[in-house]
């Protein structure tokens, strides 16, 4: 793997101090990422829409150390609150990146994060935060190096959010993104994610995906030990195949517009994840009774309107229902009439397709 490509080589000076900001939204997965090796490569490979609304904003400050020996000073503020919870999250990733970013050494980190969805919403922030502080280093290269191309800041904030959480290397761009190395896209990579541009249907351009709360706990698998139950899975390699034939299907099912395939595709993706967990050792449960309502419901509903809404769910309660603009009166209708009863405190967040992470000059 061309791992040389992504070392910053250039000797210009550094700035003494510099401020650096960005926003990056989440992703959710259609074909899921569950299974790595070192170092953040996933197992298969793996497609989701970015969002729009659910994002984060950082704003990163720099000040030179006076020696480069000394210790790294690190301050996070989560909605202008200190949060010393996430230094050891930043200290694992600055070590992780170092070799590719070198400068990052020479500096104190202050970094000032907010996100636009409730915290502890059960939405993962890890996808839209890593991926936002990445695009914010990508801003300080290309101060230091004007030269850099747009191509190269985006690829490289995706191999360096990767290396952050695997998921944030999907939320770079828009509005599809694909990780990990597939037989049929040449460009494919396990490094960093690609935007799939080409041939997408219309209909996906202004996708919906309306998140149901329905559990706004903290995560009951971290993802790390999450991945680490498909290490000896009785049915890994049988699942990380089924991911990649799932991906040249759904390759074709975004270009032809095939909402029936689509919708069967993307709701056992999402089943076949909470299976990969019910049948580990230990084994987890994540939905609960009104995750199971929620998706009774989702069923019935399409099968007397026949309107295409579909769910998907990450590695917790949540549901995501994931459905065409076209429809969205009906559905946001059926959401508060029969749905948000199983959210708590009646949440849910509305959100669409949307084009990533973008520096803020
Ligand atoms: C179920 O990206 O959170 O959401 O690489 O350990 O940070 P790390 O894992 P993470 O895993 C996401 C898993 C998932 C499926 C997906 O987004 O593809």
């Amino acid at each position: 793997m061309d791992f040389e490509q992504f070392k910053f080589l250039k000797t210009n000076q550094l700035p003494q101090k510099i401020e650096l900001k960005s926003t990056s939204p989440s992703n959710i997965a259609l074909v899921k990422y569950w299974g790595k090796a070192d170092i953040q490569i996933p197992k298969n490979t793996s497609i989701s829409f970015t969002l729009s609304n659910c994002y984060t904003a950082t704003q990163l400050q720099l000040v030179a150390k006076t020696k480069v020996e000394e210790k790294t000073q690190i301050k996070v503020e989560l909605d202008g609150v200190s949060t010393p919870s996430f230094h050891p999250k930043i200290e694992k990733f600055l070590k992780l990146i170092e070799e590719y970013c070198p400068y990052v050494n020479h500096y104190h980190f202050s970094i000032q994060t907010q996100n636009t969805f409730p915290h502890s919403s059960g939405i993962a922030s890890s996808a839209s935060g890593m991926s936002a502080l990445a695009m914010c280093l990508m801003q300080l290269e290309k101060k230091i190096d004007p030269e850099v191309s747009h191509d190269f800041i985006l690829k490289k904030a995706s191999f360096l959010a990767r290396l952050g959480s695997g998921s944030a290397s999907r939320s770079i761009q828009g509005k599809l993104m694909l990780w990990g190395k597939h037989a049929q896209v040449n460009e494919s990579s396990d490094l960093y994610a690609i935007a799939l541009k080409q041939d997408l249907h219309p209909i996906f351009k202004d996708y919906q995906d309306s998140i149901l709360l329905v559990d706004k706990g903290q995560k009951k698998v971290s993802s790390t030990l999450g991945h680490s139950l498909m290490n000896g899975h009785p049915f890994a390699e049988k699942r990380f195949e089924q991911a990649q034939h799932n991906c040249s299907d759904l390759l074709e099912i975004l270009k032809s517009g095939n909402l029936e395939a689509f919708m069967t595709l993307v709701e056992s993706e999402a089943l076949t994840l909470h299976a990969m967990m019910m049948s580990s050792r230990p084994y987890f449960m994540l939905m609960t009774t009104n995750t199971l309502a929620v998706l009774n419901a989702i069923w019935e509903f399409r099968k007397t309107t026949r309107i295409p809404v579909c769910f998907t769910l990450d590695a917790g309660a949540n549901v995501h229902l994931l459905y065409p603009k076209q429809h969205q009166k009906n559905v946001v209708h059926f959401i508060d009439q029969s749905l948000k009863q199983y959210c708590e405190n009646q949440q849910v967040i509305h959100d669409e397709v949307g084009k990533g992470a973008e520096i803020i000059e």
